[in-house]
């Protein structure tokens, strides 16, 4: 594929995110995964990347924003992805990346984000809270968590005697569906000229 749409990938755990998104964006692909960071030197996204024969590299200082800029930049992502990338992005590198950095989160935003929200909590609060459905957003990142403009969702329904372990699984099904799409929603969006108004 000529000049490849190129995705930066930001994870800071196992990495099955990343995962769905390296076997979506492969050869013919008209997106690239690029490069791989984490903030977590054992993280399972790295092992993931050094499989699929992506750079990777080691974030020691995830607040360190111009360190994170410049590793972005030099990479020359059109894209940056939060996968399961548990730090606050430093605002230097959202403004860096204003409106090409996304972030997917477990549970259908604005209800049940913001700081500290992550896996099981999030899953832990929608079942306390009694909805009757969740689901996965994929959102644009802005320099507070969670609160970007939203991108997609797909959303999945709570089932009776559901754990925030079987909930999870369920939610993760569709963000391993929801985030591959948008990824490449946005690599072909760039080839195909904009609609006239
Ligand atoms: C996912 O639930 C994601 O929504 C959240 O962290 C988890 C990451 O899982 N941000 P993985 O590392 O992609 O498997």
């Amino acid at each position: 594929m000529a000049d490849p749409f190129r995705v930066a990938v930001l994870a800071s755990g196992g990495g099955s995110n990343l995962q769905a998104l390296l076997d979506a964006c492969g050869a013919g692909s008209p997106a690239r995964i690029v490069l791989v960071l984490s903030n977590n030197p054992k993280a399972g996204a790295l092992t993931r990347a050094e499989r699929a024969g992506v750079p990777y590299a080691v974030i020691p200082d995830p607040a360190d924003g111009a360190v994170l800029t410049r590793r972005l930049t030099d990479a020359h992502a059109d894209l940056v992805v939060l996968a399961g990338y548990l730090k606050l992005v430093p605002a230097e590198t959202v403004a860096a990346f204003e409106g090409r950095m996304i972030n997917v989160h477990p549970g259908l935003l604005p209800a049940f984000g913001g700081p500290g929200m992550y896996g099981a909590r999030v899953h832990r609060a929608v079942l306390e809270s009694g909805a009757t459905e969740s689901g996965a957003t994929v959102h644009l990142v802005s320099a507070e968590y969670d609160r970007g403009e939203t991108i997609a969702q797909r959303r999945v329904p709570v089932l009776p005697g559901d754990t925030p372990d079987t909930l999870a699984v369920r939610v993760l099904a569709v963000e391993h569906q929801l985030l591959p799409e948008v990824v490449l929603a946005a690599a072909v969006a760039r080839k195909v000229a904009p609609l006239p108004k």
